[in-house]
C-alpha cells in the first residue's frame, strides 16, 4: 500500500502519511486554512483542541507558522476538550498549564480568549460551570473545528466507554466524569504513579463535539492501530466512543501515520 493516501471509510475521509511529523503537518495545515476561511467568513475563528502527545506537535507547527509572520490567533477563540478534577490551573500536570505550554504563550491568542474547563471549581457549581462551557460554545456560534485524539479504549476528550445507548451517548453534555482503568494507566506516564493519577476530570460532552462543522481527528504510532480500526471500521458503539463519530461521518477527517493505519487494511 502506497505510504501516502487519502480513502473514504464509513463516509469519513481519512489521509495515511507515512509517520507522526508528516501527519501532525495535514493536521496543522487544516487547522491553518479553517483559521483563516473562518475568519475571513466571520470575523473569528473557534476552535476545539486536544491535549494528549500526540498533537505537540501539531501546537509546534503552528506556533512556527506563527513566528514565521503567516498565521495569527488574535480573532481566534478556543474551547478544550478537557481537564482533570480537581486540579490548580497552575500545577504543571493541568491542561491547562500544557496548553499554556504548547500553544497559548507562544502565539499571540488573547488570554480572554482561550477557555480550558476549570479544575478548582467546588463541586456543588460544576453543573453549572459545564453548562455555561456549552452556552459559550453556542454564543460564539459553534466550533468551526475539533481536533481530537483517540484513547487507547476509544475514548474522545474524556468520553469514556460506557454502558448506555448511543442515543444517550450523542446527547451528553459537558460534565464530571470518572475516567476508565485504561485512561488511569495510560495517565501514569504523565503522574509517574499510579497512586497519583487524578481519577475524575471535566469533559466537553459528546454533544459539543459532534456539533463542530469539522473534526479533525489525529491518531500516531502503533498503539492506535487496533482501537482505530475498531471506531473506523466497527459497528457504532457507546463501548467504543469515537466510533460515535461515524454519525457525522462527512464532517471528519481522520489523520494517521502508517503505523495507527496497519489494521485498517485495504
Ligand atoms: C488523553 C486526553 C485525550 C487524548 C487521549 C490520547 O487522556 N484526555 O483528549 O486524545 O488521552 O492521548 P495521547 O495523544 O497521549 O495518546
Amino acid at each position: 500500500m502506497p505510504a501516502e493516501r487519502t480513502v473514504q471509510i464509513s463516509g469519513s475521509t481519512v489521509i495515511v502519511r507515512p509517520n507522526a511529523e508528516a501527519a501532525s503537518r495535514v493536521a496543522a495545515d487544516s487547522i491553518a486554512e479553517i483559521v483563516e476561511s473562518a475568519v475571513k467568513a466571520r470575523g473569528k475563528a473557534v476552535l476545539g483542541l486536544a491535549t494528549g502527545a500526540t498533537p505537540e506537535v501539531v501546537y509546534a507547527n503552528l506556533a512556527a507558522r506563527h513566528r514565521a509572520g503567516g498565521l495569527s490567533f488574535q480573532k481566534v477563540v478556543t474551547y478544550n476538550l478537557d481537564e482533570y478534577y480537581p486540579i490548580q490551573p497552575i500545577d504543571p500536570l493541568s491542561y491547562r498549564s500544557y496548553m499554556h505550554r504548547h500553544l497559548f504563550s507562544r502565539v499571540d491568542l488573547p488570554a480572554n480568549q482561550a477557555h480550558v474547563l476549570d479544575g478548582t471549581v467546588p463541586e456543588a457549581f460544576v453543573r453549572e460551570h459545564t453548562a455555561e462551557f456549552d452556552r459559550w460554545i453556542e454564543a460564539d456560534g459553534g466550533l468551526d473545528l475539533q481536533l481530537l485524539g483517540i484513547g487507547r479504549n476509544g475514548h474522545i476528550g474524556f468520553n469514556e466507554p460506557a454502558e448506555w445507548s448511543v442515543a444517550e451517548a450523542v446527547a451528553a453534555p459537558t460534565r464530571l466524569v470518572e475516567l476508565h482503568p485504561v485512561t488511569r494507566a495510560d495517565a501514569v506516564r504523565e503522574f509517574g504513579d499510579a497512586a497519583k493519577v487524578i481519577p475524575r476530570a471535566l469533559t466537553m460532552g459528546v454533544k459539543q463535539i459532534l456539533s463542530a462543522r469539522a473534526i479533525v481527528m489525529l491518531a500516531t504510532g502503533p498503539r492506535k492501530a487496533s482501537i482505530v480500526a475498531q471506531a473506523l471500521r466497527g459497528p457504532v458503539t457507546t463501548a467504543v466512543p469515537a466510533s460515535l463519530l461515524q454519525t457525522v461521518a462527512d464532517r471528519v477527517v481522520w489523520i494517521l501515520d502508517e503505523p495507527a493505519a496497519a489494521e485498517l487494511g485495504s
